[in-house]
């Protein structure tokens, strides 16, 4: 069977090198991959938004199962689109999506359920927010309602600074919306909860969790991921109980009943204090770098967990998951997430060893005249899965320091939490 991945992070890398290892697979595109996609699948230059070619190359390759890594394509309607045109689509569809799109709508959804989450109020103006905000504890938590890349969320210290960041949104500060959500602070220890579900059942899809901030020891501005580990151990038996009945299964629920049923996998991001489990964010998708430490530690074939979906057959599957601890370690060019850099040529990457047990996943890479570049963001992740997270860390680094690039970042403490607990 031929299939597509579209993206072109290392999540897609990730998922293409899971998939390459499935006996039932003939080939693997995808669109528009990077410089690592390159090796174990056939990149294909087309723009993730542009639905009619993607469509007609998918026709021409005899291509039926489509595999989407990034939110802002299922958002825009890409299953809905593909699907008329009898494909199928491992994702959500447009309504489904709105979980991740619309935190208005997820914070509806959480009321009506009582899913646990934290207390809100939505706007569309400036009009009763300094009232609303009066009335709060510091910090306080500012964010944009449509997507913004991990980059419409405040956590605001004083009640002016959160007064300003409301009125930037409000001014046009993100092009997806002029609406923003004021919600209350939740303190305690964040982690990642994953199930996969075809419409019909659901199933775990494994816990992780992502350090998002820069620098090392937690601090420093918000990135989409610099490192991630896998499993969470606070999420433990009698947390995850509680996530499953009071946060995701009237989560389903509820999208049944409103028509759109979710396909694909959903990632709760939470926060859990004294063995309460209250969500975050929903996320339609798989989590970048999370999805690279779920897919060493994944042992069931990927193309029959999509089949099984395609089919509404999750529940015959039984999804195996190694019991050995899966680490990555992103690598940023230097001033990511607030500068913009120049492109630079990355020299090294052959002398990587790369097997089940360690991997390096490209990010924003490029190929040209057979040497590979990237300019900027986050651009490498190397992955390991050992018995033991601080050599499996160690093994992380190792694989960083080979590479030869001058504007190499990446954080030698990931795991922290766990590794010098
Ligand atoms: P989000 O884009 O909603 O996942 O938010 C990005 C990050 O901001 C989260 O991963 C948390 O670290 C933090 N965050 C968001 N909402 C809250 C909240 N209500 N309380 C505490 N931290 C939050
Ligand atoms: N690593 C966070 C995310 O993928 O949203």
């Amino acid at each position: 069977m031929n299939i597509a991945v579209i993206g072109s992070g290392g999540r897609e890398h990730s998922i293409c090198f899971k998939l390459k290892q499935s006996k039932h697979i003939n080939k693997i595109f995808c669109i528009p991959g990077n410089a690592g996609t390159n090796k174990v699948a056939e990149n294909i230059n087309i723009d993730i938004l542009d639905f009619k070619n993607i469509s007609n190359f998918l026709k021409n390759n005899n291509i039926k199962v489509v595999f989407v890594g990034p939110e802002i394509p299922l958002v825009n309607g890409i299953k809905d689109y593909l699907e008329k045109k009898s494909f199928f689509v491992f994702g959500p569809s447009k309504a489904a999506s709105r979980l991740e799109k619309s935190k208005s709508f997820t914070k509806k959804l959480c009321k009506k359920y009582k899913i646990p989450t934290a207390q809100y109020k939505s706007f569309s103006s400036m009009k009763g927010v300094r009232d609303y905000i009066k009335n709060m504890n510091t910090p306080i938590v500012i964010k944009a309602d449509g997507l913004a890349s991990g980059k419409g969320v405040y956590i605001c210290n004083n009640k002016n600074i959160a007064f300003k960041k409301c009125k930037e949104i409000n001014e046009g500060k993100f092009k997806s919306s002029r609406k923003f959500v004021i919600e209350e602070f939740l303190s305690g220890e964040e982690a990642s909860y994953f199930i996969l579900s075809d419409g019909k059942n659901y199933k775990f899809f494994g816990t992780a969790q992502d350090h998002k901030r820069i620098g090392e020891g937690d601090t420093g501005p918000n990135t989409g991921g610099m490192g991630a580990y896998s499993p969470s151990n606070i999420i433990t038996n009698k947390v995850e109980e509680k996530i499953k009945k009071e946060i995701i299964e009237p989560t389903l629920k509820g999208l049944k009943i409103l028509g759109c049923p979710f396909v694909g996998i959903l990632y709760a991001g939470l926060i859990i204090k004294d063995n309460q489990p209250k969500l975050i964010e929903y996320n339609i998708r798989l989590g970048d770098p999370e999805c690279q430490v779920l897919m060493m530690r994944l042992k069931t074939d990927l193309l029959k967990i999509i089949i099984a979906c395609k089919k509404k057959q999750i529940n015959k599957l039984a999804i195996k998951w190694s019991n050995k601890k899966a680490i990555t370690i992103v690598a940023s060019s230097k001033g990511y997430p607030s500068k913009q850099s120049k492109v630079s040529e990355i020299k090294n990457t052959n002398k990587i060893l790369l097997n089940n047990n360690q991997y390096l996943f490209h990010a924003s890479t490029f190929n040209k005249n057979n040497r590979i570049f990237t300019s900027g963001g986050r651009v490498l992740n190397a992955t390991a899965v050992n018995k033991n997270l601080r050599s499996g860390r160690n093994t992380c680094i190792d694989m960083l320091k080979k590479i030869n690039w001058k504007d190499k970042y990446f954080r030698k403490d990931i795991g922290w939490r766990v590794i010098n607990s």
